[in-house]
């Protein structure tokens, strides 16, 4: 979302606030979001925190922050935030409205994990508009961790979940003239939003995190990104901390990098140098001129950090005191 359709999202949702129930606290952290905000800030262990990535990060961790507020857990605050995202029929990239692959199908792919170490996840989903949710589902419902297009949907129709249409005329749009030149190339930082990875830590200290995207522009059908995949693009270890990635899934995976920081971690890399660390691990390995990666670390003891391969990548930082939209470092 660009920064003048965002604030207008967000006055929007200021606007229905009493519908939705939100705090005033809540409304002035949505819409209090500072680019020149210091880039690694420690908060109090223990201390509610959420960092999401990109600009719809703040509003991702103003719902998930009204979730804890209503009793939740940190795993419920990485599911509302997410649900915000994706129901936002104006971002491109995750949920409704995200572009489609090449053939003209919007495939989502989400995961999540709780602070017990449990994972779910769903890839290759069609016709679902809270594919986090779903994947949490498989999470705490089923006996396995990831179920996968078909079986995916078959598994969201069992639970009553109504399939909708994820191409909206404005997506419908973009593929179409797309398709004058099908020509494939991944633009980075596009609209400065990407995948939606999130990172929570409850008043309890319990730690959950989650990652939502409808993946690459015009991607070949069946083609799935790290988002749903473990130690990819999202990685929690409950008694170290938790990392999630933005960007091109490929080099992510090839890296598996969400894993590479946490285990950066827990050698005692902060979790900014952790970031750095897996960023340059992809950058020695591939050309990266047009590749645009970006992780994003909490610590166990409330240290947040970000790194990213080019500049325009951005993260949301929220704790009790408020929110800022960060720039992360890069290269
Ligand atoms: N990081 C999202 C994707 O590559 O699908």
């Amino acid at each position: 979302m660009g920064n003048t359709s965002r604030r207008s999202f967000l006055q929007k949702l200021a606007a229905t606030g009493a519908t939705l129930g939100l705090s005033p606290w809540t409304l002035n952290t949505m819409l209090a979001s500072e680019s020149n905000a210091p880039r690694v800030q420690t908060v109090t262990a223990g201390q509610a925190t959420m960092l999401s990535t990109w600009n719809h990060g703040i509003e991702a961790n103003a719902a998930g922050f009204l979730a804890l507020q209503q009793g939740g857990t940190a795993m419920d605050m990485i599911e509302a935030g997410a649900r915000l995202v994706e129901a936002d029929a104006t971002g491109l990239s995750v949920g409704i409205g995200g572009l489609p692959d090449r053939d003209g199908h919007v495939t989502l792919d989400a995961c999540c994990m709780d602070h017990t170490g449990n994972a779910g996840s769903v890839c290759f989903v069609q016709g679902v508009l809270h594919p986090l949710s779903l994947a949490r589902k498989v999470m705490e419902e089923t006996p396995h961790v990831m179920l996968a297009g078909a079986g995916a949907e078959q598994y969201a129709r069992e639970l009553g979940i109504d399939q909708v249409e994820l191409l909206t005329d404005v997506s419908r749009r973009a593929w179409e003239e797309w398709r004058k030149t099908s020509d494939y190339k991944p633009v980075i930082n596009i609209e400065n939003h990407d995948t939606i990875g999130l990172l929570a830590m409850d008043n309890q200290g319990r730690m959950a995190g989650g990652c939502t995207t409808s993946g690459l522009a015009y991607k070949m059908h069946g083609r799935v990104g790290d988002s749903p995949i473990l130690g990819a693009g999202l990685f929690v270890d409950p008694e170290i901390g938790g990392a999630t990635a933005t960007g091109l899934g490929e080099a992510v995976m090839k890296t598996v990098g969400s894993f590479l920081v946490v285990e950066l971690m827990r050698q005692g890399r902060s979790p900014q140098a952790a970031c750095e660390e897996a960023v340059h691990r992809i950058m020695d390995r591939m050309p990266t001129d047009d590749l645009q990666v970006g992780y994003l670390a909490l610590s166990r003891s409330g240290e947040a950090g970000g790194h990213a391969i080019h500049g325009g990548f951005n993260y949301a930082l929220t704790t009790a005191d408020g929110g800022s939209l960060i720039d992360a470092t890069h290269g």
